[in-house]
């Protein structure tokens, strides 16, 4: 049986803390709630959005419609072999459960994701990277249930089609499927990613280099930079760091010799937002209760009592003043519902 729960504060389910509602909701622990939540919705026609830890999301408005909660929370050990093992874990589960339980086991591959807010079942649709690593790195399969037949599905890595901050799960599929795990292909023999910034250095002043000394770094810096959701609300970054063809960045350079960049290809670079957003002015201002993070200017936060509308009129004059300095747009990474 079903079980839906109607008008349902969403405060604990966005980081943002942002206070809306939700007509309903259903929480779906195992596959046949999965598959019973598409048969509710598709008997009960009406606005939906499947959540998982609501770290990347902001609501503009109450949401009337209908939202679905994954929750499944295993982890298990598919095979392994000399060098790799293959788990799978449900969508529900914690993501830095999921790297902490790798990194305890002496496995490799998602270390550099260490603490990074939300849901597995989250990871794959928008590719969550950190300090050089990405989920594409590691993940082998995603599975789940397409919305509009109940049908399963198993996509490759390849057909994810997994770029920066993008896949299928946000273009040709986007809204179309509930993911119900993610399968990761990790690696037993040691392998680091180390070149990212000041990684390397400062794992090396824990001592060795160890998974147990790189998750540590990787959370010791992520907490001197990102706030955290339970003190401050917020969605990690709130814009993507944009890509620019190398003739525009050469005439940047020209400006301001400090501008960061990461080369892409011969034509393109990233460059990375915050620092636009620093150069443009608004690092630590805050219109009302809508502020821009005083420690890393890509993130907007919410001091107390900020609603989406709040924190969209904020991200636009910033995208603004961003264009009229620069000439770059800059757009949001959270998913705006
Ligand atoms: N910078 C500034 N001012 C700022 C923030 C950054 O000048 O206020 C400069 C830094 O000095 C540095 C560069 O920008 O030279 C890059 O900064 P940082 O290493 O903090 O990374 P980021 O590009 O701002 C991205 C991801 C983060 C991820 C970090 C580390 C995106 C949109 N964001 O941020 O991801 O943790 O790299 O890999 O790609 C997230 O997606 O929610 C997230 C936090």
């Amino acid at each position: 049986m079903i079980n839906t729960t109607n008008k349902v504060s969403l405060s604990q389910y966005n980081t943002f803390g942002i206070k809306a509602t939700a007509k309903e909701l259903i929480i779906c622990n195992t596959i046949e709630s999965i598959q019973e939540a598409i048969s509710y919705l598709n008997n009960h026609p009406q606005p939906y959005l499947v959540l998982g830890g609501g770290s990347n999301i902001l609501f503009r408005n109450d949401f009337d419609g209908l939202i679905i909660h994954p929750k499944l929370t295993n982890i298990e050990v598919l095979k392994e072999d000399e060098k790799n093992i293959w788990i799978e874990a449900g969508a529900g589960v914690e993501w830095d459960d999921l790297v902490d339980y790798c990194v305890n086991r002496g496995w490799y591959g998602l270390e550099n994701l260490s603490y990074i807010p939300g849901n597995v079942g989250a990871s794959p649709v928008q590719n969550i990277g950190a300090y050089g690593v990405e989920a594409k790195d590691t993940i082998e399969t995603v599975k789940g249930y397409y919305i509009s037949n109940g049908n399963s599905f198993k996509l490759s890595n390849d057909e994810c089609h997994f770029a920066y901050r993008q896949s299928i799960f946000k273009s040709n599929l986007r809204n179309k499927t509930i993911i119900s795990s993610v399968v990761f292909r990790l690696n037993k023999t040691e392998s680091y990613t180390l070149n990212y910034g000041p990684v390397k250095e400062e794992v090396e002043k824990k001592g060795k280099v160890s998974l147990t000394n790189v998750r540590q770094t990787i959370i010791d810096i992520r907490k001197s930079k990102l706030p955290e959701p339970d003190e401050l609300g917020n969605a990690g970054s709130f814009f993507k760091n944009p890509v620019i063809d190398i003739e525009q960045f050469k005439q940047l350079q020209s400006q301001h010799e400090s501008i960061p960049n990461y080369p892409i290809d011969n034509i393109q670079v990233k460059v990375p937002a915050g620092w636009l957003i620093e150069q443009a002015g608004w690092k630590g201002k805050a219109i009302g209760d809508a502020a821009v993070h005083n420690k890393q200017a890509l993130v907007l936060v919410n001091k107390g009592n900020a609603s989406g509308k709040d924190i969209l009129d904020l991200a636009h004059k910033i995208i603004d003043d961003v264009n009229k300095k620069f000439g770059i747009t800059i757009e949001p990474e959270v998913n705006i519902i």
